[in-house]
C-alpha cells in the first residue's frame, strides 16, 4: 500500500489526505481549481504556488511558466505529482450557478419530475411538483466532465477516442443520477427531462461528437434522446422516462430549445431575440411564424480566457468598473486586491476606456501603449483588448446575419433576452458601448437560467419541442459567404459619436 501525504490548501483551510504519486490533477478540482484546457499544459489557468514543502518541477513546466514563477513556487496542477506533503496556495473559483423560480402556466399532471440544466460547468436540478407547479427541491454540482476542459470543444477533443467518450459518458451519467437521487430517490418518479448544449447531448446520450469537431459541425443524430433511468444506471428509479431534449441543429443545443419555451419566442408577435453568451455563443432571433439560430465561436474572452490576468469571477476578480472623478473604479469580488479581471469586468473596463480615449475604435490603445492599469497589480494589454474585439465581433457577426435573414435590422428588435450567468452580471450598458449588443438597453433583458426553466415546462405537455424544431431554422455562420468581413467589421468598437447617435 502506498504512503499518505497530507496536501493543505490555502486561502481555503482544508487539508487532504492523498496516496503518494497522486496527480494533483485528480484531487484538486472538487476545490476549485480548474483546468481550462483540459490538462493539456496550454493555458496555464492551473496554476498553484508551493508555500511548504516542495513539487519537483517537470519538464512541461520549464518550458511554459517562466523562471521567476518556478522560482516563486509556482507550478501547474495539471502536471504535478505530490509525493511529500506539501501546503499549496490556489486561486479557487467558484461557479455561479443559477437555479430558477420562474412562475409559468402550465397544464397540471399527476407526480412528480425532474428537470435538469446539464451545463459545460456546472449541473443543476429542480424537483417539480406536476400538479402545482411548485419547485420542491434544487441540488446543483460542477460537471464532472470540467476536469477534462473548459470548453465543449476541449471536451469533444477528449471524446475523439472511444475511451475518453465513454468516461464523459459514464461520467456525467453518474453526476446527474447523484443529483436526482438527493432530490428523489424513490420510484415513481413520473419524469426527468434534460437540457444542454449540443456537445453535452451528445456526451450524454452516448452519441459519437466526432462530427462536431470539423467543418461543416453538423451532428449526425441531434433528435430528442429517450431512455429509462434504468438503462442510464439510476436503478432506484427503475422505468422513469428519461427525455434528454433535442437540439436545433450544429452547435445549437437543447438548451436554446428549452431557452425558447422560457420566453416564449415561438409565440412572439413581434421580433425578439435570445442570446447566451459564452464561449460558444449560441442566438436565436424571430417571431411566431419564423425563428433562426447560430452559433458562433466567440472564445473564452467573456469567461476571462486568454486574458492575461484574465479569471473567472471569483474571490480577487474585478467584476465591475466605473467611472470615479479621479480614475476609473473597479470593484474587487470579495473585496481586498485584485487578482485579475473577469469578464463582466473586461468589458465594463474596455466601454469606460472608450469614453477616456484610452482605447481607440481600432481596438489600438492610445498613443502607441501596450499596456493600461486598471487597478494595482492588475493591467490591461493590449493584446487582452484583441481577445475582446474577437469574442464580439463573432457575436456582432452572428447576429447581423440571423437579422438579415428574417429581413430585419437592430431596430426592429423589440426584446432581446440574454440567457445564462454572464448575461446576468454583464453591465448592458457597457456591453451596448463596446458594440456586443447593439440594443437600446431598456430592451435587453437578463432572462437567467432559461435552459432548467424550459427543461421545467417541458415536463409538462403544453411545450411543443416538435412545433418549435419546425419553426426554426439552423443557419451555418461558417458556410455564410459574408460571415468573415462582417466578423473583421464586428471587431471595430463605435466612437463616441457613433455610440451617442444610436
Ligand atoms: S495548463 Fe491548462 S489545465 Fe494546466
Amino acid at each position: 500500500m502506498s504512503d499518505l501525504v497530507r496536501i493543505e490548501l490555502r486561502p481555503l483551510g482544508r487539508t487532504i489526505t492523498v496516496p503518494a504519486g497522486t496527480r494533483l490533477r485528480d484531487c484538486l478540482f472538487p476545490f476549485g481549481v480548474e483546468f481550462p484546457c483540459g490538462g493539456n499544459g496550454r493555458c496555464r489557468r492551473c496554476r498553484v504556488r508551493v508555500l511548504e514543502g516542495s513539487l519537483d518541477v517537470t519538464g512541461d513546466e520549464e518550458r511554459i511558466l517562466p523562471a521567476n514563477e518556478l522560482e516563486a513556487g509556482w507550478r501547474l496542477a495539471c502536471r504535478s505529482i505530490v509525493r511529500t506533503p506539501v501546503a499549496l496556495e490556489i486561486a479557487q473559483w467558484e461557479a455561479a450557478i443559477l437555479g430558477d423560480d420562474t412562475v409559468f402556466q402550465f397544464t397540471p399532471r399527476e407526480g412528480q419530475g425532474i428537470a435538469v440544466d446539464i451545463g459545460t460547468t456546472t449541473l443543476v436540478a429542480q424537483l417539480v411538483d406536476l400538479a402545482t407547479g411548485e419547485v420542491r427541491g434544487v441540488r446543483s454540482a460542477l460537471n464532472p466532465q470540467a476536469i477534462f476542459g473548459a470548453d465543449v470543444m476541449s471536451r469533444v477533443e477528449y471524446a475523439l477516442t472511444v475511451e475518453g467518450r465513454q468516461r464523459l459518458t459514464a461520467g456525467i451519467r453518474v453526476a446527474v443520477g447523484k443529483l436526482i437521487s438527493k432530490l428523489h430517490a424513490e420510484p415513481g418518479l413520473a419524469e426527468v427531462t434534460l437540457a444542454g448544449n449540443s456537445v453535452m447531448h451528445h456526451l450524454f446520450c452516448g452519441i459519437d461528437v466526432e462530427p462536431l469537431s470539423h467543418y461543416p459541425f453538423q451532428p449526425v443524430e441531434d433528435g430528442e434522446q429517450r431512455f429509462t433511468a434504468a438503462e442510464l444506471g439510476w436503478a432506484a428509479l427503475g422505468n422513469t422516462r428519461v427525455r434528454f431534449l433535442g437540439c436545433l441543429g450544429g452547435f445549437v443545443g437543447s438548451d436554446i430549445l428549452a431557452g425558447i419555451f422560457a420566453t416564449g419566442l415561438s409565440r412572439a408577435d413581434e421580433l425578439c431575440g435570445l442570446i447566451d453568451l459564452g464561449t460558444n455563443g449560441e442566438m436565436v432571433f424571430g417571431t411566431r411564424e419564423r425563428l433562426v439560430c447560430a452559433s458562433t465561436a466567440a472564445g473564452p474572452a467573456f469567461e476571462g480566457g486568454r486574458i492575461s490576468m484574465g479569471m473567472r469571477a471569483a474571490t480577487g476578480a474585478i467584476a465591475a468598473v466605473t467611472a470615479g472623478s479621479n480614475g476609473l473604479v473597479c470593484e474587487v469580488l470579495g473585496g481586498g486586491q485584485p487578482r485579475g479581471l473577469c469578464g463582466s469586468g473586461l468589458v465594463d473596463a474596455v466601454a469606460h476606456l472608450l469614453d477616456r480615449g484610452v482605447i481607440l475604435t481600432s481596438g489600438r490603445l492610445a498613443g502607441g501603449l501596450k499596456t493600461t492599469l486598471l487597478a494595482e497589480p492588475v493591467s490591461l494589454l493590449q493584446a487582452d483588448i484583441r481577445e475582446l474585439q474577437l469574442a464580439k465581433g463573432a457575436i456582432a457577426a452572428g447576429i447581423q446575419i440571423l437579422l438579415e435573414r428574417l429581413d430585419a435590422t437592430v431596430a426592429d428588435v423589440k426584446q432581446l433576452y440574454l440567457a445564462g450567468a454572464f448575461g446576468n452580471y454583464i453591465n448592458r450598458s457597457s456591453a451596448r458601448r463596446i458594440g456586443l449588443l447593439p440594443f437600446p438597453e431598456e430592451l435587453i433583458q437578463s432572462a437567467g437560467n432559461t435552459s432548467l426553466l424550459g427543461a421545467k415546462m417541458a415536463l409538462f405537455e403544453t411545450c411543443d419541442s416538435g412545433e418549435v424544431t419546425s419553426l426554426t431554422e439552423h443557419v451555418s455562420l461558417a458556410a455564410d459567404p459574408e460571415f468573415q468581413d462582417k466578423y473583421v467589421e464586428g471587431m471595430r468598437f463605435p466612437s463616441c459619436e457613433e455610440f451617442s447617435d444610436s
